[in-house]
């Protein structure tokens, strides 16, 4: 039912409204949810493009929103989106997904823009590889972790400075970090934690 909702934002308005009047008022929101489809551009097909533009920009949009107007009467809140390193790099056979995630990234800051005088702050995870589901899909036997870390020539892609694959803790306590009063001075800020594998762009 979630996978549905997130493209629907009036059944995300509606879940945000139960949420927020039912449990408590939220104070906080990720933007966590997010789908690769892999292909090169000539064999992407119109779902593809259609289904990542839903959940990794639209998904953000609704949700946003409908927070955003929770939290704007109490002044008071943090959204934290996660992006993709991706969103400043193009990658080969990532066309669809790093399009959605550079619009969810601009939509992050245009939203952090209008927000800060409400009193709350918005900003960006851009995670590089990180060990899920999502990055394991891609280790094929042509693409294993080793050359994820190693990088490819041929692919135009550095491999990781830091010489290793991301745990989802890395992402998750850098999410934490932007979400709590820790970072109360921070927004409109893109945090990539990808080992240096974007040489710092
Ligand atoms: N893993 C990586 O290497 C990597 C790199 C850069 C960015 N990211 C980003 O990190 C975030 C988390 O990805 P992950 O690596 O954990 O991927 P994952 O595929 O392991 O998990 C994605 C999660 O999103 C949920 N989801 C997908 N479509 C949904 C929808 N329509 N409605 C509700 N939930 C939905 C799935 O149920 C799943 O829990 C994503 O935004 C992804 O783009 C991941």
């Amino acid at each position: 039912m979630w996978r549905r909702l997130f493209a629907n934002g009036a059944a995300v308005r509606a879940v945000v409204d139960r949420i927020d009047t039912q449990i408590g008022p939220i104070g906080m929101l990720a933007n966590v949810a997010g789908i690769l489809r892999v292909a090169s551009i000539d064999a992407l097909r119109d779902e593809d493009w259609d289904r990542s533009f839903a959940v990794n920009m639209h998904g953000v949009f609704h949700l946003s929103r409908a927070v955003a107007q929770r939290m704007m009467p109490r002044r008071a809140g943090s959204i934290v989106t996660v992006g993709s390193n991706a969103a400043f790099v193009p990658r080969m056979q990532m066309a669809a997904y790093a399009a959605s995630k550079a619009a969810a990234h601009q939509f992050t800051k245009c939203l952090g823009l209008e927000l800060a005088e409400h009193g709350i702050r918005c900003n960006i995870v851009a995670p590089g590889s990180t060990d899920t589901r999502m990055q394991r899909q891609l280790w094929t036997n042509r693409k294993t972790k080793k050359g994820v870390i190693a990088g490819s020539l041929p692919a135009y892609r550095t491999g990781i400075p830091l010489g290793r694959i991301a745990d989802p803790e890395d992402i998750a306590s850098a999410v934490l970090f932007l979400l709590s009063n820790a970072s109360r001075h921070v927004t409109l800020h893109s945090l990539c934690v990808d080992g240096g594998a974007t040489l710092g762009v």
